[in-house]
């Protein structure tokens, strides 16, 4: 069994780049389905959601490589209108397939995904979505069968800002006749970033990044060679390392206007940040302040994505901080891990109230999802003695090798195999 070990105790310090945010990438890489020619992504991370999602594109017909440094995709061969079972069950992701399946098959058949445990996480609104484009929609034994062949532009007002939904719905209509308006579309930076990538291969959306996305269907896209965005949250867990040792230095290629709540919370709990357009700089405190309270909402509410590293940095920080987690029902799974480092943690339902101590212990820990895992890690690097944190493949999913990231700002921490 591999492990990730860290010897606590080492101040953190200097400088590191972030490279391309997975939680664009996933998304550019279904919607490369729809391009009619190849479609390059530059420094795309090298984890393992995105090695899932090519395993599918490639068992759907299409090429997929990681090919120096970049991944190239050509469409062209897209045959299969049903995804693999035992590989969407693995992807959350494998569900934006669904958009782009049925704007160039017009016919698509998806089993329900699989992804973090991290609550129910329901479809029905990425179903609603395509239902107003006039897909109609069959559930059987488990698996939903997609009708395309009617597809017409539609009007979607969604109950709650999805991000996957939204995504879902944009690249259904690219290549659907007629005007597409999406209400209360989810506002988070990644979409606005995916509309770039649409608009590049010849599309035309507006809009992302505020409420309304409205797509105009056009008839061809073409290929395209891209880079996403920075990881946001990758930028924000090292920032968080930096922080929760006592450490000093910046993050690179990250834009700090997306992690405003974060930045905040950081300040808040007495760490000096400066801000600029390419890179954070952040200088903590000997020993962190407890912040007021934490809500979780979606973009440019504080990231969920962030909730299990930020509640780290509460467990030593002086006072009592309080964290309602409202995105998904069940993202608390590291506090029992918490616990056995010596942390004091109350949960009731989405609250967590969290009294800092002066220090943490080193413990035998196990991940539970891709953000919890990357908390432990953190945790383990301001604790006294080692911390080794099992269900390291959670962690690969999202951070490709953190613990090289932290190892280049001082920490002292390997991946080990151990006897399970
Ligand atoms: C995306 C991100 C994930 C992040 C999340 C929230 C990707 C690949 N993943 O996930 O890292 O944590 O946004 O910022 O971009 N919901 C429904 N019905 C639906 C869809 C969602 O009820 O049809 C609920 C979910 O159960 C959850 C909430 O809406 O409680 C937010 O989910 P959503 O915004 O869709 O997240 P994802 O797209 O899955």
């Amino acid at each position: 069994m591999r492990i990730l070990r860290v010897e606590g105790g080492r101040r953190l310090c200097g400088q590191i780049r972030v490279g391309c945010a997975k939680n664009a990438v996933l998304p550019m890489l279904a919607a490369s389905l729809l391009a009619g020619g190849p479609v390059r992504l530059s420094d795309a991370p090298d984890i393992s959601d995105v090695e899932h999602m090519l395993e599918i594109l490639r068992m759907l017909g299409c090429c997929a490589a990681r090919e120096e440094g970049e991944l190239r995709i050509d469409p062209s061969g897209l045959k299969e209108e049903a995804l693999p079972d035992r590989l969407a069950k693995k992807l959350r992701s494998s569900i934006f397939l669904l958009g782009p399946m049925l704007g160039r098959l017009r016919r698509a058949v998806v089993t329900y995904p699989g992804g973090c445990d991290i609550g129910l996480r329901p479809i029905d609104l990425h179903l609603q979505g395509l239902r107003a484009l006039g897909v109609r929609i069959d559930e059987r034994n488990g698996q939903i069968v997609c009708d395309g062949r009617a597809m017409h532009g539609g009007t979607v007002h969604f109950d709650y800002p999805s991000v996957g939904a939204t995504e879902n719905v944009m690249m259904a209509a690219v290549l659907t006749p007629g005007r597409t308006v999406v209400h209360n579309a989810a506002r988070e930076p990644e979409i606005l970033d995916l509309q770039r990538f649409i608009n590049a291969m010849g599309g035309n959306v507006q809009g992302a990044g505020t409420h309304t996305v409205v797509i105009d269907g056009v008839r061809r896209l073409q290929g395209v060679q891209y880079r996403a965005m920075p990881d946001r949250i990758v930028a924000g867990t090292l920032l968080e390392a930096l922080a929760i040792t006592g450490g000093e230095g910046a993050v690179l290629g990250v834009d700090a206007q997306d992690l405003t709540a974060v930045i905040a919370k950081l300040r808040e709990m007495g760490c000096r940040i400066q801000e600029s357009q390419d890179r954070i700089d952040l200088c903590a405190p000997s020993r962190l302040k407890a912040f007021a309270h934490l809500q979780t909402s979606p973009h440019p509410g504080f990231p969920t994505d962030m909730q299990a590293q930020t509640m780290a940095l509460a467990t030593v920080a002086e006072g009592s901080s309080v964290i309602m987690e409202n995105v998904f029902e069940n993202r608390f799974t590291h506090v029992p891990e918490f616990g056995r480092m010596g942390a004091d943690i109350l949960v009731s339902g989405r609250m967590a109230v969290v009294r800092g101590v002066p220090a943490l212990h080193g413990a035998r820990v196990t991940a539970h999802d891709l953000r919890g895992g990357a908390a432990l890690v953190l945790a383990g690097l301001c604790a006294r003695g080692e911390t080794e944190v099992e269900g390291v493949a959670l962690i690969d999913r999202g951070y490709a090798c953190l613990e090289g990231q932290l190892a280049a700002l001082g920490a002292s921490i390997a991946r080990v195999d151990v006897e399970s």
